[in-house]
């Protein structure tokens, strides 16, 4: 039986695999993604040759510690693959990423990459996203007109905050995580959220991962996006 950490070193590895020569890997933020960064670092250290555009200054250090050869976002051309964790994911692959903090550069590199896969352990798979908190970027400066809009909206806002200090993005933005009712159609609000001046990025990602790859119990299980 994997414990929760297995399932993830699991997932981790076998996404590892799916590196090959001459790449430019996008490489995601948090807790599965360390250990895909261990092992492409085992990788690398036996001759596989890539480069890495990081989706967070965190990622960006470790890769460094581990000798990972780095590129700017600006000096991609192209990012033929991106892998990354997720939050919580629906069948339909609807997901919420962002709890890490690294939302808005894990959208805009998932975008950009020719493909996109995730990495997980089983308790990310859900049936729905039904109760799930919603993140917000927002400048520091929109937060109180934010907040109003939001409430407005119905939601109810919540700053993020992390060891008693109010939690800054990599982009140097706070958070709002959101919470709207157990029938909310998160497609419907993220667009809405999207529209508002002042949000920056909604954490919902929709159709912009082709793969899943989920640590189970037993070992590893590949989903496809329809
Ligand atoms: C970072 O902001 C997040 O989107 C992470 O990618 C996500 O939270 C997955 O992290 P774990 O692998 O640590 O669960």
């Amino acid at each position: 039986m994997y414990s929760k950490e297995e399932q993830k070193k699991a997932a981790a590895w076998q996404a590892a695999m799916e590196v090959k020569d001459n790449m430019v890997l996008g490489l995601g933020t948090g807790s599965t993604v360390y250990y895909l960064i261990e092992k492409l670092s085992q990788r690398i250290r036996g001759g596989l040759n890539v480069h890495v555009t990081a989706t967070s200054l965190e990622t960006e250090a470790l890769a460094r510690r581990l000798d990972i050869p780095l590129i700017s976002l600006a000096d991609a051309r192209t990012i033929h693959l991106a892998i990354d964790g997720v939050d919580s994911i629906d069948p339909d692959f609807y997901s919420i990423k962002g709890s890490g903090g690294a939302l808005f550069r894990e959208k805009i590199i998932a975008a950009k990459a020719l493909r996109v896969i995730w990495i997980m352990d089983k308790s990310k798979l859900v049936h729905s996203l039904s109760g799930r908190v919603l993140p917000v970027e927002v400048p520091a400066f929109g937060v109180p007109y934010v907040e109003e809009q939001v409430k407005n909206a119905g939601f109810v806002p919540k700053l993020r905050v992390k060891d008693g200090n109010i939690f800054i993005t990599d982009n140097g933005n706070p958070i709002l995580d959101l919470t709207g009712g157990v029938d909310m159609d998160y497609p419907a609000a993220a667009a809405r959220l999207k529209a508002m001046t002042g949000i920056l990025e909604t954490g919902l990602f929709e159709d912009i991962c082709e793969k899943i790859i989920v640590g189970t119990e037993n070992g590893t299980e590949e989903h496809f996006h329809n």
